[in-house]
Parts: C-alpha cells; structure tokens; sequence
C-alpha cells in the first residue's frame, strides 16, 4: 500500500502497526513477506533462473533480483557489477584482456561486456560453504527472462511477487548507461501484468526520480554506519528524512539492535512515519553474535514488527513466519 493511503487510514485512526503489515500491503501472504534473497540462494547459485524458480517451489511472497546493465543497455540479474565472485569468467581466455582494476577491484565489469558475450559465462556459488554442485548450469539471465518466468508462474497459480533492485545507477549513468528508461518501461510491464511489484535502490537520489512515474511500491535501502563507541549501527541522517517520497525502508537489519543487543526502537519509529519495514539479509549459515539460531533471529524480528525479511533460504524464512503468526493468532475458538 502506498504511503500517502496508509498515513490517510492512520489519521482516520486505523493507526498502529497493523496497517504497516504487510499482509495488507500486497496481499500476497499473511503476516510480514518472505522474500526470497537473489532468489534461493543458500541453495542454488544466486540470481540464476533456477535459483528464483526453487524460491517460487518454496512459495515465498516475492523472488530478488539484483540489477546491472550490460555495455549494450540491457537489465541483467547480478549482485557485483564485479563478474569474477559469481561467474566462470576467470576460466574464459577470450575474456583475459578485460580485466582492469576499478574500485579496487582487479576484475571484470559487467558494463564492458555486452548481452551476448554475457551469456557465454556460467553462473557459479560465491559461498564455498553452500557446495558447487549446481555451478556452470545456467547464463546470467535477463531482466526479460525473469518476467517471463513470473508470468509463466502467474499463469501456474502464483502470487508471488518482485522485489527488484537497480545496483549503483550513478556509476552506470557515468559509464554513459542511464538504466532509467528501461527501468520505467519494465516495472510499467511488470505492473500491467498484475505481479505485486517493489522497486528498491540504496541511492535515494535515485528513488527520487521514480516517484509519480510508476506504480511499484519504492523502498530506500539503508545500510547505516557502525557507531565507533557502541560498536553497533546507527542512522546517519534521521528517519523522516529518507522517509519523505517513499513507501518503505530496507534496513540493515544490524539497526534494529543497539548496544548490547537490546532492541531499538526503529520499527516503531518507520510504521510512526507510514513507513513498511524490511529487513535484509537473513542467513541460515550466517546467524548473528549472541544469536543461537536463525530460527530464533526470525522470530526476534517477527515480534519486533518487521514487514518483511530478505532470506538467503525462504524455506526457513517461512515456516518461522508461519509458526509466529499461528502463536500470535492464539488457539482457535472451538
Ligand atoms: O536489497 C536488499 C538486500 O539485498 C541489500 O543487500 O547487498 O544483498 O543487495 P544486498
Ligand atoms: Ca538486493
């Protein structure tokens, strides 16, 4: 639900953290959204068709990508604009004199390579914990691709929606590769076809120039910075301030527990302002200090009021959220 709708139903008095949750946001599932992380990427290798294909077998609200855009103005899924950590490129010799070293990386950028040269790589797992069983299967797929896929899901029954990200749009407007349009015309797609739609960026600058041109509810992601004396992560700039345009906040979710890990009061403080809350990245093999498992991280989140959850392993993601709604609806009257 858009923004300005919700603070219109708080001040008519449907106020509270209710009308924040995202059930009532998209219809998409109950309780706060399961979204699943570059899709099932503790299973599969991340932003592959496979790996947002097994995030919708595991029924999560909303499947990942991660956008860049190729030398020759196409939308492709990557997290890096970096292609060594998540594809074969280091063994392609065609490819050798490419490599250059940019933002202290030595490797190769996704926008020197046009589509077609893009799709002679194979993806492969960045973690070496998660296996390699599944590398070298599949290209880095297109925007397009995706579409497809959800509306072939659609088609099949599915609910789920997008949660698209574009990567670092300044750096591809430098390099002369404006993903503006495109982006416009793709979510105007993906709205049209009646798939639940987010647009997320952590450059709020950017976000900017999408309000009032698209449908797609707009989330401004915010990592935060680590507070050298408590060590924990704070906001550099006051919530209202990055609250102005947009319908949510993707937060860190390092900034929901202050010092000592006692909880903060930034859920309550985004839902205050009209704001939905997601928080990123739940990982199965990667539970926070002081944490005893992700099962019990997801549940701290869940009664924290949180809308949504970006989970590297949906599956987990949303038994938890299943079980913590089923507790909080209390026993059926008989
Ligand atoms: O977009 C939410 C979350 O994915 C942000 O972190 O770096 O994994 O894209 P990142
Ligand atoms: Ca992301």
């Amino acid at each position: 639900m858009k923004r300005w709708i919700k603070l219109g139903l708080m001040m008519l008095g449907f106020g509270g953290g209710e009308m924040t949750a995202s059930a009532d946001v998209s219809g998409v599932s109950s309780g706060p959204i399961v979204i699943a992380h570059r899709g099932a990427s503790g299973y599969r290798p991340e932003h592959t068709l496979m790996s947002y294909k097994l995030g919708l077998q595991m029924k999560a609200d909303y499947i990942e990508p991660d956008l860049v855009m190729t030398k020759d103005g196409h939308l492709v899924a990557r997290h890096d604009i970096y292609l060594s950590g998540t594809t074969d490129i280091a063994d392609h010799p065609e490819f050798a004199d490419r490599k250059r070293k940019l933002e202290g990386h030595d490797d190769w950028f996704v926008f020197d390579f046009t589509l077609n040269e893009l799709k002679t790589l194979k993806a492969i797992q960045p973690r070496p914990k998660r296996g390699d069983v599944f590398d070298g299967q599949e290209s880095i797929p297109t925007m397009d691709e995706i579409l497809s896929l959800m509306k072939a899901a659609k088609a099949d029954g599915s609910k789920a929606g997008l949660y698209i990200e574009m990567k670092r749009p300044a750096l591809f407007k430098k390099v002369g590769l404006d993903p503006t349009v495109a982006l416009l015309a793709m979510l105007k797609e993906v709205t049209g076809a009646g798939i639940p739609v987010y647009f997320q960026c952590f450059d709020g600058a950017y976000l900017n120039e999408f309000v009032g041109k698209t449908d797609a509810e707009l989330i401004w992601l915010i990592e935060g910075k680590k507070d050298r004396k408590s060590k924990s992560y704070v906001l550099e700039a006051p919530l209202a301030l990055y609250g102005t345009n947009v319908d949510g906040v993707g937060l860190n979710k390092a900034l929901l527990l202050g010092p000592e890990g006692k909880p903060t009061s930034i859920v309550d403080d985004a839902h205050a302002l009209g704001l939905d809350v997601h928080v990123w990245t739940i990982r199965n093999d990667q539970v926070p200090k002081g944490i005893r498992s992700v099962e019990e991280e997801l549940k701290l989140l869940f009664s924290l009021g949180v809308d949504g959850v970006f989970a590297d392993f949906p599956d987990t993601a949303l038994q938890s959220r299943d079980s913590f709604m089923l507790l909080k609806a209390g026993p059926a009257d008989d």
